[in-house]
């Protein structure tokens, strides 16, 4: 089935995707997802993995960026994901950068965007997610948050605030993202003293819901190891509850490419940057806290890396317009394959182990 799937994508589908502009194709395929019945989807007991007191089927989740708007929920279970980041939501409606604004390099298996969080808004979105919770209660739902591109920096902690009190209850768990690269002035949030700031207000309003969702800290893979130490300091400090390591990069010519279109870079090119982060934030946290591990995933091996390097869950945007739907099977297959053949008991024991 997931040979049929992958031949349909690559030989089909995915030349049909690719004659359109990135946007469109994006459009589309959200739109034919959104057609997918929610299908429970059941996993090998040897994928499961419980974090904080969430419990998951599989590790392997889709990352922010795909579904934005909480357009196509029930298909990310239907087609095998073990959780579903949305986002980045915005509090206000804003319509993002000018076009063009996201590119394909097929040579390279990777995109560039500077979509800079084309958002609905939190009170759009956020019925959507009413009503798919109240049908589906299983599927876990990570929220990613971020401020609206006009609000002043002294505003942007009320941002945030009003993102948790507004969607918070819906969430299984809140990723603030301070590391998207097209957000003027976002990643200077990363800064350990900022991330106190905006940690002790988002507490705050967290501390008004009927329930306590996990918070994240999203973190661009161009830091050095020194800021990542005082950054995992100071978010641990403020009481963060995981990372997520990371967004896409602006390195260029570090990671073998030339290409000076601006904006994110993600897929394959980003891989080991990304395996860099997770490593330095796990040593850092001295994995006492979650990492979700994301860039570069092509494969199981990529996953894999990744979870050893420190991640316990790991995210996939670019790898699953390359790919196509059959890469969530085929990434949980190997997984399987790779644990069975190393003894490996359960993915909370891999995670890390390439890294103490
Ligand atoms: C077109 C596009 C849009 C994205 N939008 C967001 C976003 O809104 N918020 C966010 O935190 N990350 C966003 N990302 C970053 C991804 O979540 C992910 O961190 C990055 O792409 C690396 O993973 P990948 O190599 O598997 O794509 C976006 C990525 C792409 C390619």
């Amino acid at each position: 089935m997931v040979a049929v799937t992958e031949i349909v994508y690559r030989k089909v589908l995915r030349p049909l995707l690719f004659r359109l502009e990135p946007e469109t194709a994006h459009r589309v395929t959200l739109a034919w997802l959104a057609m997918l019945p929610a299908i429970t989807r059941t996993d090998d007991q040897l994928l499961a993995i419980r974090l904080w007191d969430l419990d998951l089927t599989n590790p392997a989740g889709l990352a922010a960026g795909l579904d934005k708007e909480a357009r196509a929920l029930a298909a990310w279970r239907t087609l095998g994901f073990g959780f579903a980041e949305i986002g980045t939501i915005t509090p206000m409606p804003q319509p993002g950068n000018e076009r063009p604004r996201m590119w394909r390099l097929p040579e390279r298996r990777a995109l560039i965007n500077r979509l800079g969080f084309p958002s609905a808004g939190m009170l759009a979105i956020s019925p959507r997610l009413e009503s798919f919770r109240r049908r589906n209660p299983g599927l876990r739902i990570g929220l990613n948050f971020g401020p609206n591109k006009n609000t002043p920096p002294a505003r942007v902690a009320d941002d945030y605030a009003q993102l948790i009190l507004r969607l918070g209850h819906l969430a299984d768990f809140i990723v603030i993202n301070v590391s998207s690269p097209n957000t003027p002035g976002l990643r200077e949030w990363q800064a350990p003293a900022a991330i106190g700031t905006l940690l002790a207000a988002i507490n705050l309003a967290r501390g008004n819901l009927p329930r306590h969702p996990p918070v994240l800290v999203k973190l661009a893979p161009d830091l050095d190891q020194e800021a990542v130490v005082k950054i995992c300091a100071a978010a641990e400090a403020g009481g963060v509850d995981g990372f997520v390591a990371g967004n896409s990069t602006l390195a260029r010519a570090e990671v073998g490419l030339t290409d000076d279109r601006q904006g994110g870079l993600s897929g394959e090119p980003l891989r080991e940057r990304a395996r860099a982060l997770i490593r330095m934030v796990y040593q850092a946290s001295g994995g006492r806290l979650p990492i979700i591990g994301v860039g570069g995933i092509m494969n199981a091996v990529d996953a894999w890396g990744h979870i050893r390097a420190g991640a316990s869950m790991v995210e996939l945007y670019t790898g699953f317009i390359y790919e196509g739907p059959a890469l969530i099977g085929a990434i949980k297959h190997g997984l399987l394959h790779l644990m069975k053949s190393g003894g490996w008991r359960s993915i909370s024991e891999a995670a890390g182990s390439a890294s103490r």
